[in-house]
């Protein structure tokens, strides 16, 4: 049987590369799409012959062209398409510039829509696809300090909720995977915003959510939800990647959601005087 190939977009490190290597070992080709940048640390692929890097900087629409037409002439085709590139904004909103909350957006929402409709066009004609998307416990959950990047997260949910109805007829399949807290860069490159009059709270906050880091999953945990999704011949739209989100989706479905903010709250702002 001809080998399958899954492109995945931020494959340099973190959820990514981890998944990138075990489809690797899985027998699949893999395109590890990333920014290339002078500076770029690359990933230690050499283990992994099946694995090629390709250049794509999910802002950059001649780059997500450029890289899809590659892939596929490369392997002969694209069977998984992995939307994982993304990083959290953080910090109270009103000290978030338009730069920044635009940047957000251009990633982890826009960034995905201009991946997705270069890949569709290969999909109809093979009249055969799977798009997963690297969502989060907060793209159907929020919590405090993160109103930019939930709002990014939840439009990423929304909008393929509702695209998957009209791709479904070409045998197109969409899937969300779901995780809590992962031990990767993304906390490391937390673009961290504040101003004085919310210093106190915030900083209080953030140190609670980066505390809740010690029983982060791993990447390769994720990796593993991240294979059953693509292999599974399900239809189901969303996959929890992490203890933690399972749980939290579990509270969520069982308290009124002013009874499950409280919850949110009691946690993520303990300690704070008011
Ligand atoms: N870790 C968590 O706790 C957690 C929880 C829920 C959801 N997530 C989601 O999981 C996904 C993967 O994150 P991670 O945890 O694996 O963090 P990570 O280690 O920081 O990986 C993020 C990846 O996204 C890439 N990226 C960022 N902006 C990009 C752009 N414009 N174009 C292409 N690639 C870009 C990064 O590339 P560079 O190396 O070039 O920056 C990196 O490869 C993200 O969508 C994140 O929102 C993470």
């Amino acid at each position: 049987m001809a080998k399958k190939t899954i492109l995945i977009t931020g494959a340099s490190s973190g959820i990514g590369k981890a998944t990138a290597i075990y489809f690797a070992q899985k027998g699949w080709n893999v395109a590890a799409t990333m920014r290339l940048k002078e500076d770029t640390a690359m990933p230690d692929f050499e283990k992994y012959p099946s694995i090629s890097i390709f250049n794509l900087d999910v802002k950059d629409n001649e780059s997500i062209k450029k890289a899809v037409s590659d892939v596929i002439q490369k392997f002969s085709g694209i069977d998984v398409l992995f939307n994982n590139a993304g990083y959290s904004l953080a910090g109270a909103f009103e000290a978030s510039t338009d730069e920044q909350i635009r940047k957000q957006f251009d990633t982890n929402l826009f960034g995905v829509m201009n991946v997705t409709r270069a890949v569709l066009p290969h999909f109809r004609e093979r009249k055969a696809g799977i798009i997963l998307n690297t969502t989060s416990s907060g793209g159907v959950l929020t919590f405090p300090l993160y109103s930019v990047y939930n709002s990014s997260k939840w439009a990423l949910e929304g909008f393929m909720e509702a695209l998957q109805y009209e791709v479904r007829q070409f045998k197109i399949v969409i899937k969300n995977i779901e995780p809590g807290t992962v031990k990767s860069e993304f906390v490391n490159n937390i673009s961290f915003v504040s101003n004085v009059d919310y210093d106190h709270y915030a900083q209080k906050v953030q140190q609670n959510t980066l505390d809740s880091y010690k029983d982060a999953a791993t990447p390769e945990s994720v990796a593993k939800v991240v294979y059953k999704a693509a292999t599974d011949n399900s239809s189901k739209l969303r996959y929890p990647a992490t203890s933690q989100a399972k749980s939290a989706f579990f509270f969520r479905w069982l308290l009124p959601l002013n009874m499950f903010n409280k919850m949110v709250s009691s946690q993520a702002e303990k300690e704070i005087k008011r």
